[in-house]
């Protein structure tokens, strides 16, 4: 029997994907580049994590503190999902957690002790980069088939969003007048090509 709305009467849907965001690989190789998408995702957010709570050690009680502590909450959110993402889909964390710990807090710490702009010319950085990287996964993806990836991404997209908010945010407040904004913004993005670039393979 189809289900109806108990309102409208309307046919509802039935669900017939046993997966709730990654649909299982056709072949080998669409498994490793899922694999990789979703274990380098996971790195990623795990580090963004780190560096909120890395500015948060040194600015939390200040004026800034409620706004970072805005945007890690939503990180929070981001990496909840894909930890459930990668143990639904038995996918290996990457084997570099422990040095994105410590490299991510410190990062996050060291440009909060240049002050507020430190912090936020630090979050632009790794906005940008971490919203280009998603916009890249989204074109693999929409190459391959835009329909068996919808879920994924939805989530990517919606994801990739809130980073190019906390960006904007990081603009609005004085991003760019930290000194020597531009050799900072340089020099953590290409820390963040490297940890991706790593963390897709190890
Ligand atoms: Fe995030
Ligand atoms: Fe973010």
């Amino acid at each position: 029997m189809i289900r109806q709305c108990s309102k409208c009467r309307v046919p509802l849907q039935q669900s017939v994907r046993a997966y709730s965001v990654v649909p299982p690989p056709r072949d080998a190789e669409e498994k490793e580049m899922l694999h990789r998408i979703l274990r380098v995702d996971h790195a990623g957010e795990y580090g963004a994590n780190r560096i909120y709570a890395g500015q948060m050690a040194v600015l939390g009680r200040s004026r800034t503190g409620p706004m970072i502590q805005e945007m890690w909450d939503q990180e929070k959110k981001h990496l909840k999902k894909f930890s459930e993402i990668l143990a639904e889909n038995r996918v290996r964390p990457t084997a570099l957690l422990p040095l994105w710990n410590v490299a991510g807090f410190v990062l996050g710490a060291s440009t909060a002790l240049l002050g507020k702009e430190g912090a936020m010319a630090c979050t632009v950085a790794v906005e940008e980069s971490i919203a280009e990287h998603y916009n890249s996964q989204i074109r693999v993806l929409m190459e391959r088939d835009p329909e068996r990836f919808t879920e994924l991404l939805l989530l990517i997209k919606e994801f990739r969003d809130d980073e190019m908010e906390h960006h904007d945010t990081g603009l609005e407040h004085d991003a760019e007048s930290v000194p020597g904004y531009w050799l900072l913004k340089n020099a953590i993005q290409l820390g963040c090509k490297a940890a991706i670039y790593v963390s897709q393979r190890v």
